[in-house]
């Protein structure tokens, strides 16, 4: 199976004032191309060819680290455009939302924990919502790792590349992240994710 790019699930022009269309045609049409492109071409020939993507990312993680950095990123980007929508944020799926106060104690200590992460990743990387051992955890990976290849199932993913909000941002990756929290996240997304990882 080669990687292809996904179109874009709404219109670049339609997250607007949180997220700019030159922000979704950089970060959609050139670096996430840029993934699937160079993915595409080191997974030629090798052991992975014709696997699922997850058997890649988790195949090649610690084993061929320029395959694995393009396929680790393809994968957090193909869920990340889900996880953003116009007019996001809002109110939580109820049993997500349960999960949530479950695991954190409140639904703002859950998004304060997951605007930490992202604050905290020294560099490039994300910060996620990912559910391991029955709990969901707000953790952050470097680069394009994420929650996959450290045994937990990601449901909810936010990219902390300068290229996801300099543009807009600039050097504010706080108010990026909150506004992400607040205005962008798509919780449907999040919830479906969360009970096929709950099942
Ligand atoms: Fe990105």
């Amino acid at each position: 199976m080669s990687f292809s790019l996904p179109e874009l699930p709404y219109a670049y022009d339609s997250l607007t004032p949180y997220m700019s269309k030159e922000t979704l045609e950089f970060h959609h049409d050139k670096h996430h191309q840029a993934y699937v492109t160079n993915g595409n071409n080191l997974l030629k020939g090798s052991e992975w060819e014709g696997k699922s993507l997850e058997e890649i990312v988790k195949g090649s993680f610690g084993k061929n680290a320029g395959l694995f950095n393009n396929a680790g990123q393809h994968y957090n980007h193909l869920h990340f455009w889900k996880w953003l929508k116009p007019n996001g944020g809002g109110a939580i799926p109820g049993e997500l939302e349960n999960a949530l106060i479950d695991s954190f104690g409140s639904v703002a200590k859950a998004k304060e924990d997951l605007i930490a992460a992202g604050t905290t990743q020294f560099g490039s990387g994300w910060a996620w919502f990912s559910v391991q051992g029955g709990k969901i955890v707000a953790t952050k990976t470097p680069n394009g790792e994420n929650p996959l290849v450290h045994g937990g199932t990601p449901i909810l993913g936010v990219d902390v590349w300068e290229h996801s909000y300099y543009i807009d941002y600039r050097n504010r990756r706080p108010d990026y992240l909150k506004a992400f929290v607040e205005n962008l996240v798509n919780w449907e997304y999040v919830a479906e994710l969360y009970a096929a990882a709950s099942k």
